[in-house]
């Protein structure tokens, strides 16, 4: 008997390498979860080549065709509906996200972000963190609230940041994470193995890790 599949809805605003790694392992049917939308907000997203490519649906909706957040996140939310989705992926989605999205997918929306949360939330993250001299950085999944980049976490992962890192090498090193990461989280909810109190996110079946972590050795 076939598993039932999750049922997600990509966002993306660029270069969709977040994206292409669900895709990924949708295909190889490493993830019981199936796209069943791509939506992006920019017209030259390579996020839309990407889900042509995989004959994914997938559909522009630009935001600057909208006077107000709102309007945007009406049209959003009714293509969403109208394919079903069950479960709201952010992927390198650089848009803010309005009450009328929130209370349209409650709980039901996700978003990776380049940083170990609640450190350098925002934008340019990776080069926030060189600037700070930070010795880790990595990526969070977390729910989307009403806050920037300020929800229940789900999954972390932390890399080292080494000292002669540029924005770039420190990113892909992040990058390589986030594909991992995103993933895992995406079929935690296919198994229902998340449930959220308050503002923490408890796993069912999950135990943390007791590695510890000292940069640099010395
Ligand atoms: C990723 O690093 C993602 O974490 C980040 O944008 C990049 C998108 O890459 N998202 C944010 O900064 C959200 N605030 P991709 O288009 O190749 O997946």
């Amino acid at each position: 008997m076939a598993t039932r599949k999750l049922r997600l809805g990509v966002l993306a605003s660029g270069g969709g390498t977040n994206l292409q790694s669900i895709i990924d392992n949708c295909q190889e049917q490493k993830i019981d979860a199936e796209i069943v939308l791509v939506l992006c907000n920019n017209p030259d997203a390579r996020a839309l080549e990407r889900a042509e490519k995989a004959d994914l649906p997938h559909l522009c909706i630009n935001h600057r065709d909208f006077s107000d957040r709102q309007s945007f996140d009406q049209a959003v939310v009714a293509a969403l509906r109208e394919a079903d989705v069950e479960l709201v992926v952010l992927a390198g989605f650089m848009r803010i996200i309005s009450e009328v999205f929130l209370e349209a997918f409650p709980q039901r929306i996700i978003n990776i972000h380049p940083a170990l949360l609640p450190a350098f939330p925002g934008l340019h993250v990776q080069r926030k963190a060189l600037e700070y001299g930070a010795r880790f950085s990595g990526c969070t999944v977390h729910l989307v609230d009403n806050g920037i980049d300020t929800g229940p976490i789900i999954l972390q992962a932390v890399v080292p940041i080494f000292a002669d890192d540029d924005e770039a090498s420190l990113s892909a090193r992040i990058l390589e994470q986030e594909h991992i990461i995103y993933s895992q989280a995406i079929q935690l909810f296919a198994e229902d193995r998340i449930q959220i109190v308050g503002r923490q996110v408890k796993i069912s079946g999950a135990k943390a890790t007791d590695e510890t972590l000292v940069n640099p050795t010395f």
